[in-house]
């Protein structure tokens, strides 16, 4: 693991971001719990995206299908025959590897050995059963993606909502694979939420729409903090396209632990789901379009991102250090907490009671922390490394005069403002924050 890797890893840890699965048990192989301020990233994550790419719209809706679906819609989609990586086993230790991720000198991650068994398809699903006898007609999968339950919502969606095509529905929600290698933290794991998004399109407008999505994505990260110059795109090869996909481009990040490595993908996914579920179930699945007044089954443009994937470059992309002071630099939208309330002294109740009632008038409109320990310094510190954008600390100089300091992260500037104006000046901040420049 990289210095930077190891450091962010270590925060997350440290300051309850992000515990490893089952730990008083020795862990779970890549399994995480996410602490008290890794739920609060998470969840601003998952709105950040949602309100960008539901609220904001006109023709998204969005959906909250089961994870458990009929294994029949496992056998359609092609994942029962097709969602497989290739299974190596090094004859020394027989550790398990997937082979096309192995290091290029072949040799074995774990032992140095080169003398492998021959690669087999590996299903990354997870097998589970519905009901109380255990047979082949109960069986089941954890969803690997949360794009089938979409597809098999396709007509319930079309006919409650009025959609007119090109729509999207989309959907966050828990995903599972039983992934044979899992590593780098947050970036390879068994268990995750995935934001995803079907949109659906004419299939003569389905390539303009992909390069739409492929720039608004970027551009999301872009927005929320990333360098633009740790993002980039890549198209995939014809041989390591998904089976359902005619054309996927990665949004690629630039990972500390491996270089370029996939942060996003966008696959279009042309009209294969919604077909193959027509002709298995019987249930046509497509849209009558007025204006030329027949039926069409429309193409796919799937924008798809992991959380945990998002969160780690989102992590990572923050950390910054200044000396011994370490900063996590995220986007206001993003940062656990948005603000932070200090008295100066524990002990003087007078500043204990204003600082309390500023607290508490300002948890209604944003995530807020209270710390009364220590010195003022080392409690701006703790913010700065949790990502905190603006302290607020009520001194001796409040009680007389009716204002505080609000200390900015990445400054360190700070500037006195009128308790009464506290909450809009905290606003306007925020609303500053989201015109970061973004590409074209
Ligand atoms: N429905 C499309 C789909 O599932 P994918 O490229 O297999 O496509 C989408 O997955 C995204 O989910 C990836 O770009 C990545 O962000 C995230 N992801 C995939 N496998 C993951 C894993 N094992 N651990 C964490 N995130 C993962």
């Amino acid at each position: 693991m990289t210095d930077l890797m190891e450091k962010v890893v270590s925060l997350c840890k440290r300051r309850g971001f992000v515990f490893p699965g089952s730990e008083i048990y020795g862990g779970i192989g890549g399994i995480y719990d996410l602490g008290p301020l890794g739920v609060e990233l998470s969840n601003n994550i998952k709105a950040c995206w949602w309100k960008k790419n539901v609220r904001e719209r006109d023709n998204i809706v969005g959906l909250d299908s089961a994870i458990l679906l009929s294994s029949q819609v496992w056998q359609t989609s092609g994942h029962v025959e097709g969602f497989t990586d290739p299974l190596v086993e090094c004859k020394n230790c027989h550790q398990r590897f997937r082979q096309d991720i192995l290091p290029k000198s072949k040799n074995c991650p774990s032992c140095g050995g080169n003398n492998w068994t021959a690669p087999r398809m590996f299903n990354l699903m997870f097998k589970t059963h519905v009901g109380s006898v255990e047979d082949k007609t109960s069986e089941t999968y954890l969803r690997p993606e949360t794009a089938q339950g979409i597809f098999v919502n396709f007509s319930n969606v079309v006919d409650t909502m009025r959609v007119k095509l090109p729509f999207g529905i989309a959907q966050i929600g828990k995903g599972f694979r039983n992934e044979i290698t899992t590593g780098n933290f947050l970036f390879r794991v068994r268990e995750f939420e995935m934001m995803e998004l079907e949109y659906f399109t004419y299939p003569a407008q389905a390539e303009h729409d992909f390069e739409y999505w492929q720039k608004e994505r970027l551009n999301w990260f872009v927005s929320l903090g990333i360098t633009k110059k740790s993002l980039r795109f890549r198209e995939h090869q014809d041989t390591e396209r998904a089976h359902y996909a005619s054309r996927s481009v990665d949004i690629e990040y630039n990972w500390p632990f491996m270089g370029w490595g996939e942060l996003e993908g966008i696959a279009n996914r042309t009209d294969f789901d919604l077909k193959a579920h027509s002709k298995a179930s019987g249930k046509e699945l497509s849209y009558f379009d007025e204006e030329k007044q027949k039926k069409i089954t429309p193409y796919v443009i799937e924008p798809s991102v992991g959380v945990g994937r998002a969160m780690l470059a989102f992590l990572i992309d923050a950390y910054c250090e200044d000396g011994k002071r370490v900063i996590l630099k995220l986007h206001p939208n993003l940062a656990p907490y948005q603000v932070a309330i200090f008295p100066l002294l524990a002990n003087k109740p007078e500043l204990i009671n204003l600082a309390r009632s500023i607290y508490d008038d300002l948890k209604k409109d944003f995530s807020v922390a209270w710390d009364d320990r220590g010195n003022i310094g080392k409690r701006y510190y703790s913010q700065d490394e949790i990502g905190t954008p603006w302290c607020v600390t009520v001194d001796f100089q409040s009680l007389e005069d009716q204002t505080v300091t609000i200390r900015d992260r990445d400054t360190t500037k700070q500037e006195r403002v009128k308790i009464k104006d506290l909450g809009n000046q905290l606003q306007k901040k925020f609303s500053q924050s989201e015109t970061t420049k973004l590409t074209d």
